[in-house]
């Protein structure tokens, strides 16, 4: 596999244990460790805007404890899962930026 589809981890404080393992963000392959947050991961991964609200605007995590709802991402094909409240699982499949309201008007016309 080339590293074009590969997302290397930068903000780790201690380096991930050799029980790591992959899932995809975004189509690509990424180390996880269990018992992290998808949002603890994509935060590993330096990314900070993870959704995509309704009108169009990119969003990161706020709050972290499952009350702000600004960490909805497409985990597994189920849209709208909170990231700080999901723990990674092994082949877990993360989308940020899905939105399918968003997407559902441009594929209307609507948007
Ligand atoms: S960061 Fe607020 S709900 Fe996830």
């Amino acid at each position: 596999m080339s590293d074009t589809n590969i997302i290397f981890r930068v903000n780790d404080i201690e380096s991930v244990p050799a029980t790591a393992f992959t899932v995809l963000v975004n189509r690509k392959q990424v180390q996880a460790c269990a018992g992290e947050t998808v949002l603890n991961l994509l935060f590993a991964l330096d990314m900070r805007s993870i959704s995509t609200i309704n009108c169009g605007q990119q969003v990161g995590a706020y709050c972290g404890m499952g009350v702000c709802f600004s960490c909805t991402v497409c985990i597994d094909g189920i849209e709208n899962q909170r990231a700080c409240q999901r723990m990674v699982k092994e082949g877990m499949n993360i989308q940020t930026h899905c939105n399918r309201l968003c997407e559902a008007e441009i594929r209307s016309g609507l948007a």
